[in-house]
């Protein structure tokens, strides 16, 4: 059941990850990015550029290719069927609706999408394109580059963006102690000061934590404080437990508090809400001067979201109906396999989303050893936490966490449950 928890404060686990001296070094003529506006031009030029950097060679592989080079050697045991939790890509069927308004609207084919709109092909690419929109990559007077802060762990597009926008992730730990809230109150003042971009990510992947009124009012006047745009990633929004209560969005958020959106943009998509990720449909809401600007760059980007799938998407949220029946799914799941996992290891159900998110400490393995013997064993796929977050202040807070994605079937999900479970006792026995 979704509780909105009072604000918690975490203690200071927030970190400065030392920037690659070739991030941001984009300073010359002609450099600068028409696209950051919003008058946070605080940045200045610098007297001598920098080499232009290879930026490729800063990311880190994603989760899943660290995965499978953990069981590149392992096999898994014969006999047993394989189940994964391992990536969050909703398996229940998309509803008849949605695919009926698809082939009802192929003719529309032959138009050019409509730009008074903001539909974005899925929420990840409005992620990456929104840090290229408003960051601005000058550095400062001393030679730093722009900030954008992000959870850890989170959801690896961030990081990429903010690389690839010229500009330094700064991660903030989440702490397990405190609802996996992160400590904004522990970023130094000089970090606030050249940060342009914050990502937030509620209900969160992997932690399923949501932000509470207390959280995003201290979003709201840190980046009234700072100028700083905040970026709320809601792709789990309509995936909650207690129909009373669905998770917080920064915009009712907003409007509670009687503000409007300025610097606030947010992202949703149908993906998990209507069980098409191949769909790519999603959208982006908020102040209008950035969607303004969103819209500009996104002209020259090109992504646009084909009018079969406007059309289809229309259809898919002026439904309600599937969307009940898709949360009713996941609640069946959450309240069959969390209290039998919580036997054995340390995890509650989220706020919201879809994955359960355990500390496995107590079996004696590390997150990647719990993860490649329960492939090798049990032949069950789980993420470790390791990979879904940086070390930063010296911790990486994903470390002895593994994510599980409830995204198959009841059956399929009791029955990796079980197999965990057994696998666990077996260690501990
Ligand atoms: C936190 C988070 N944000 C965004 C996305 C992107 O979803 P989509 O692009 O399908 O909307 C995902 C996908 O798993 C996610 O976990």
């Amino acid at each position: 059941m979704y509780v909105p928890l009072p604000c918690l404060g975490v203690s200071s686990t927030t970190t400065y990850i030392a920037a690659p001296a070739c991030v941001a070094a984009r300073t010359g003529e002609g450099s600068h990015c028409s696209f950051a506006a919003h008058g946070r031009r605080r940045l200045r030029h610098r007297a001598e550029p920098e080499p232009e950097p290879q930026r490729a060679t800063l990311f880190q592989p994603y989760p899943f290719e660290k995965l499978r080079a953990l069981f590149k050697d392992v096999t898994p045991a014969a006999g047993l069927a394989h189940i994964s939790f391992g990536i969050g890509e909703p398996k229940h069927p998309t509803p008849a609706l949605i695919r009926d308004a698809v082939i009802a609207s192929l003719g529309g084919l032959s138009a050019y999408p409509a730009t008074h709109v903001l539909p974005v092909s899925g929420s990840r690419e409005a992620l990456f394109a929104l840090a290229q929109t408003v960051i601005d990559p000058r550095r400062n007077e001393q030679g730093e580059p722009a900030i954008v802060i992000c959870p850890n762990p989170f959801y690896q597009i961030y990081e990429g963006a903010a690389i690839l926008a010229g500009a330094e992730p700064y991660f903030v730990n989440s702490d397990p102690a405190r609802n996996f809230a992160c400590d904004y109150s522990a970023v130094p003042a000089d970090i606030w000061a050249r940060t342009q971009l914050l990502y937030v990510c509620s209900p969160g992947n992997p932690t399923g934590a949501v932000l509470t009124l207390e959280d995003w009012r201290e979003l709201f006047a840190l980046s009234d404080r700072h100028g700083f745009v905040i970026a709320s990633d809601e792709c789990y929004s309509e995936i909650y437990f207690d129909e009373a209560n669905p998770p917080l969005g920064a915009l009712e958020a907003a409007h509670r508090l009687g503000r409007g959106y300025e610097r606030l943009v947010m992202m949703s998509s149908l993906s998990k809400r209507s069980n098409v990720p191949g769909m790519r449909s999603g959208f982006v809401a908020g102040d209008a001067a950035i969607l303004k600007d969103f819209l500009l760059y996104r002209t020259y980007h090109g992504a646009a979201l084909s009018t079969v799938y406007q059309s289809a998407s229309i259809a898919a949220w002026n439904d309600e109906a599937h969307v009940r029946e898709n949360r009713a799914k996941y609640v069946q799941k959450f309240s069959t396999v969390t209290p039998m996992l919580a036997e054995v290891l340390e995890m509650r159900l989220p706020d919201a989303a879809f994955y359960l998110w355990a500390d496995v400490s107590r079996t004696g393995l590390t997150d990647t050893g719990f993860a490649q013997r329960l492939y090798a064993d049990y032949n069950v796929t789980v993420l470790p936490g390791s990979y879904l977050a940086r070390t930063a202040h010296g911790v990486n807070p994903g470390r002895n966490f593994v994510r599980m994605a409830l995204v198959a079937d009841v059956d399929e999900c009791t029955q990796g449950a079980q197999r965990i479970v057994d696998f666990c006792r077996r260690l501990a026995g």
